[in-house]
């Protein structure tokens, strides 16, 4: 599949013209605060090369999931005034209807002008992938540009129908998790760790599948490695288990000696009465207590995970090993991420991480600079690297072709 990137569009070609630019400005929020802003960051270097090319930038964005009606807590006003801070300079916010007076509005403005629409999902044509919605927003512009690789899986209007309407790049941003996308699939240097962690197997089955016949070391954590460890037979107690997933884990720890690849559990676990972590201490995962719940790898498990990554030159990474929002449980998932990046940093070491939660704790870890590559792509990094095409990939390479 070939796509244009926005260094293939000369600055020329921009002056004076409109470009819809969809950003995944869907940042981590918590009782209503910005958690962080790197979502908005990233795209700063899409947004600088089209406004100094003189283009007047539209940002069409969703944040949450308001299901196609207005929700205060979902408008994108509140990153207007984030997005202004951070380019410096003024942000024009946009609400209400995708029609002619919306047009005119954009088309008064001076160029280089950069300009926020509400929050995209307030519509529920966005999510029905409506092509009359998609083609009034096409009627706005003359370039789309995809800068937001992280909802590429979703074949929602701004994101599928849109591009095949219109000539279309991608920006700097879906380049760069593209990349690092392709360099996690294709060819990976070997022996290939994989860690595969977070709360559910069910969510993480398809690509558990795909990277089980790739990988030489697969390690398992957080609310996964439990129903592994149910599936061995331990008593997790009150742990959090997917009981019916028991069977589906049994299977791929089956596959391990014939294959002869490791699928590291954890030895010892971190474990509390709640998730508040009262009564916290650290076990055996055989004497887990039976009024107590797993939230995090042991001492033990963190140096099991150290031993293997020796010589390993690859390590894929998503989800968290613990219930990292609460410390100390974030520390299996913080020494492992440091010690990753120390690795990396000596040059012994490729590593990739992806996923909402995973850039979180990395965030949380200080590592973000130090890994090979980090993607802030939560669903979009877990189709990609199961190797599944992407609908918003699709059509910006259909849109690319339109570009040519
Ligand atoms: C994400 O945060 O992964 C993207 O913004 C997609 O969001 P969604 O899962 O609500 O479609």
């Amino acid at each position: 599949m070939v796509i244009r990137n926005l260094s293939d569009l000369p600055k020329d070609a921009l002056f004076g013209k409109t470009v819809l630019v969809r950003v995944d400005y869907n940042v981590p929020r918590k009782e209503g605060k910005v958690l962080n802003t790197f979502r908005l960051q990233k795209t700063l270097p899409t947004l600088n090369y089209l406004s100094e090319a003189g283009a007047r930038v539209v940002l069409i964005s969703h944040l949450g999931r308001p299901r196609g009606h207005y929700t205060p807590e979902d408008s994108l006003s509140l990153l207007s005034s984030l997005l202004a801070e951070l380019l410096e300079r003024e942000v024009l916010f946009l609400k209400g209807d995708i029609n002619d007076t919306l047009k005119g509005t954009i088309e008064a403005q001076k160029p280089g002008a950069i300009l926020l629409l509400e929050n995209i999902r307030f519509f529920p044509q966005e999510e029905t992938n409506d092509s009359a919605f998609a083609a009034s927003l096409a009627a706005l512009g003359d370039f789309y540009v995809n800068d937001a690789f992280s909802v590429a899986h979703r074949a929602h209007a701004s994101v599928d129908s849109l591009p095949r309407m219109m000539p279309g790049f991608a920006g700097f941003f879906f380049e760069q998790e593209m990349s690092l996308i392709e360099r996690a699939i294709e060819n990976p240097a070997r022996p290939l760790m994989a860690i595969v962690a977070g709360s559910k197997v069910s969510t993480k089955l398809g690509l558990l599948e795909s990277l089980i016949e790739k990988v030489q070391i697969l390690v398992l954590g957080g609310g996964i490695a439990n129903t592994f460890l149910a599936a061995l037979g331990y008593n997790m107690q009150k742990s959090l288990v997917e009981r019916n997933m028991i069977k589906t884990a049994r299977g791929i720890l089956e596959t391990e000696p014939a294959s002869g690849r490791r699928i590291l559990l954890p030895t010892d676990v971190a474990c509390a009465k709640d998730l508040e972590g009262r009564a916290l201490e650290v076990v055996p995962v055989d004497q887990i207590p039976s009024d107590k719940m797993a939230l995090d790898f042991g001492p033990q498990s963190i140096s099991e995970v150290f031993q293997s990554l020796q010589g390993v030159r690859t390590v894929l990474w998503n989800g968290p090993l613990g219930f990292f929002e609460t410390p100390p449980f974030d520390q299996g998932t913080v020494r492992v991420a440091q010690e990753v990046a120390r690795l990396t940093e000596q040059e012994n070491l490729i590593s990739i991480a992806g996923g909402g939660e995973t850039a979180s704790v990395m965030i949380q870890a200080g590592v973000v600079d130090k890994l090979t590559g980090l993607s802030f792509s939560g669903g979009a990094f877990l189709e990609a690297l199961e190797g599944k095409i992407l609908p918003g990939v699709e059509a910006l390479s259909f849109s690319s072709a339109k570009a040519s």
